[in-house]
């Protein structure tokens, strides 16, 4: 079926979802062209390939010519073949030994010891913003709460994240497809100033370890079988990048869409506790992460569809997530949603690492930010998206109250 595709486009920007409705209801096993890959824009099947140990996370087996990213210089070969083999791109068992050295610093004891810590910061930030009566939700909130906690967690000075969101930014864009020369330059870059900065941190690490994430896994590094130098810098960079700019993406997007939804606002208000369904229902509604992809390693068939061994598969998870077979109304914000099975986190074995530390900023974040500023009003009418396709997020959100 002849459905036309296109995800570069302004209008995809600025309102995906007549896109996502289009393919998913003419042709939801699509094969795009250009991309020389299958687009699934259905909850079950994109479900289906997440939890299928047939379907790869590698990125070395990607054959699509639009995915392929330029040689990288020669000082770059080994931290650029580590970021490749860094969990998020592992098949076990490989990926089960990375994921196995981070995943203590993220269990649901660890994570909860944090509550303290974040509304702290969070009043922090309002605190400075109420003088002013206004901030920009981005800017002064959703950026500096996610990228305090993630550099307090792995143990860099948080006082560097003007850098650490410069580098992020410029890393995350090569996760999209065709990736320019110039701004593949500028990731380059980028990835060789945070190897020279993590490298500093994991010197002074080793001379002084302390209780944080980084001093545990130089420890690993030294047990060499564990982690190797390059190794240690890719599993930090992921950290740290997949550690902020997602989170700031999920407090953003839930602000806005209560400002467009005021009387899901004043549900919210009037019952604090549907604050836990509220983020979930963010999480789904405006999905951080709108794609991912894998790779199949056999032959197989999907919605009557014949994908073959090597084929790249897309899985829409911000697609899935507007789903009418899995999500009653599904182009409804409810805040009180119940059994909402969104994939915003992704599922199965490289399910999100760090969802709960994610829902935990964003529900105290945007709790706060409603109780201390009630009458809460965008100062811009048409939203600013960040010009990306995997990433769905605001460049700016100025708020007066
Ligand atoms: C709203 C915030 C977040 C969203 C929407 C998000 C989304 C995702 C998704 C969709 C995946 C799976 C990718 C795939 O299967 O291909 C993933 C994996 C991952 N996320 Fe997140 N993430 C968020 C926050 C975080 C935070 C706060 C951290 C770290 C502290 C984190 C660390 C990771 C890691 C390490 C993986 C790789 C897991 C693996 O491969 O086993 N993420 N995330």
């Amino acid at each position: 079926m002849a459905v036309d595709y296109n995800p570069l486009l302004p209008e995809h920007r600025r309102d995906p979802y007549p896109f996502y409705r289009a393919l998913r209801a003419e042709d939801p096993v699509h094969f795009h062209e250009l991309l020389q890959g299958w687009i699934l824009t259905r909850h079950a099947d994109v479900t289906a390939v997440l939890r299928d140990p047939r379907f790869s996370s590698d990125r070395s087996k990607i054959r699509i010519e639009a995915l392929r990213l330029p040689p990288v210089r020669q000082e770059l070969r080994e931290i650029a073949s580590a970021f490749e083999r860094t969990m998020l791109f592992a098949d076990p068992p490989e990926h089960t030994r990375l994921r196995n050295l981070v995943s203590k610093a993220f269990t649901p004891r660890v994570i909860e010891e944090y509550r303290g810590r974040i509304a702290e910061i969070v009043d922090e930030i309002l605190e400075r913003a109420e003088s002013a009566r206004r901030l920009d939700v981005i800017r002064d909130l959703a950026y500096p709460l996610p990228v305090t906690v993630i550099a307090e967690i792995l143990g860099v000075p948080s006082e560097d994240r003007e850098a650490f969101k410069r580098w992020s930014d410029d890393l995350a864009v090569l996760l999209d497809p065709f990736v320019s020369a110039s701004v593949f330059e500028r990731a380059q870059e980028s990835a060789l100033e945070m190897h020279r900065y993590l490298r500093a941190v994991f010197a002074e690490r080793r001379r002084r370890p302390q209780r944080d994430l980084i001093s545990r896994l130089v420890l690993a590094e030294e047990h060499g079988d564990l982690l190797s130098e390059s190794e240690l810098f890719a599993v930090c960079a992921l950290v740290l990048g997949g550690g902020h700019e997602t989170t700031t993406n999920l407090i953003g997007n839930g602000v806005l869409a209560l400002l467009r939804h005021p009387e899901q606002r004043r549900r919210l208000r009037d019952d604090a506790a549907l604050m836990e369904t509220a983020v979930d229902e963010f999480l789904r509604y405006e999905s951080p992460v709108q794609f991912t992809g894998r790779t199949a390693t056999a032959d197989c068939e999907i919605g009557g569809k014949r994908i073959a061994e090597g084929d790249f598969v897309v899985l829409g998870l911000g697609a899935a997530n507007r789903d009418p077979v899995e999500f009653p109304d599904p182009e409804r914000l409810d805040v009180g949603r119940r059994e909402n099975r969104h994939l915003a986190f992704g599922a199965g074995t490289h399910a999100c690492l760090g969802g709960r530390l994610a829902r935990l900023e964003a529900g105290i974040a945007i709790a706060t930010l409603l109780q201390r500023f009630p009458d809460l009003r965008p100062e811009l009418d048409e939203p600013q998206w960040y010009p990306a396709i995997v990433s769905r997020g605001l460049t700016t959100l100025p708020v007066c109250f």
